[in-house]
């Protein structure tokens, strides 16, 4: 899903993560002199941010796609950009002030290692930070989608739709930071704007075969393809003409006892 190439995803969900970035950044309270370290980073939208925040040489990035973790570092440069999992994150205790993760322990088969290794290198007194899309409700994209792929192909819709994974509804993020010992637990909703030329400039995205909800495209036969298509722009009512949808992913920030 996310062994694509970067352009494809920043058609997709990449058009809403610098947005993303700078919210969860203010979010966490990021400021100069910090050491940050994101944690699956893709190409590098929130990198870049905290790169601009705390300068590249204070900034790591970890990443387990080639293609992805090869963008990043072309874009952000000056960033050290590791090709690993969260799960096993091959860098020193205490090595960071913050350590932050957008839209990224959602796909993970248990988010709980890698929020231990998050604890780990951040320092004690440290902030740990992550959002994941409200993929059941206010990502309008993703929820559009999926609403007209229950439509096209139930069965298959039901077993992938984005808002039977774990972490995306409101408070279990906030949940896992409690249960794993973190202090002064912050939650939030925050939203962003992804702007669309037209209802062409949106199918394309999906048609990369990035995340779930491409994945999901690629895989169905041409027929289905095509009444997905007509199903979503009948459901947004979008065509020739340019057009936004808001995204609401749900935060939160702890600190590392
Ligand atoms: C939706 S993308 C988010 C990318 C980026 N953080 C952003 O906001 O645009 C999910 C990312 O999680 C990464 N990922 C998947 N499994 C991971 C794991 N076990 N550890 C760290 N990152 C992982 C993917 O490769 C992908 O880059």
């Amino acid at each position: 899903m996310f062994e694509v190439h970067a352009e494809a995803y920043d058609r997709f969900v990449g058009r809403y993560s610098p947005q993303l970035a700078a919210a969860l950044c203010d979010f966490a309270g990021i400021e100069n002199g910090r050491r940050a370290l994101d944690v699956g980073a893709g190409p590098g939208a929130l990198t870049a941010e905290l790169s601009k925040r705390v300068g590249a040489a204070n900034v790591v990035a970890v990443e387990p796609s080639e293609p992805f973790a090869h963008a990043c570092r072309a874009r952000v440069p000056g960033v050290e950009v590791v090709e690993a999992g969260a799960e096993a994150i091959p860098l020193p205790n205490d090595a960071f002030d913050a350590t932050l993760s957008q839209l990224v322990l959602n796909f993970l088969p248990d988010a709980r290692p890698a929020l231990r290794e998050m604890a780990r290198v951040t320092r004690a007194g440290g902030v740990i930070a992550a959002c994941v899309w409200d993929y059941s409700g206010e990502m309008e994209m993703l929820r559009a989608f999926w609403d007209s792929a229950h439509e096209v192909s139930p069965e298959s819709a039901a077993q992938h739709d984005e808002a039977t994974m774990r972490l995306g509804r409101e408070g279990e993020l906030a949940q896992l930071w409690q249960d794993s010992g973190l202090l002064r637990i912050r939650s939030t909703p925050l939203r962003v704007r992804g702007r669309y030329g037209n209802f062409e400039d949106l199918w394309a995205s999906f048609l990369g075969g990035v995340g779930p909800a491409g994945a999901f495209t690629v895989s169905l036969p041409q027929d289905d393809q095509a009444a997905l298509c007509a199903a979503l722009a009948r459901r947004l009512g979008a065509g020739e003409e340019p057009f936004e949808l808001s995204a609401r992913a749900w935060a939160v920030a702890g600190t590392v006892p």
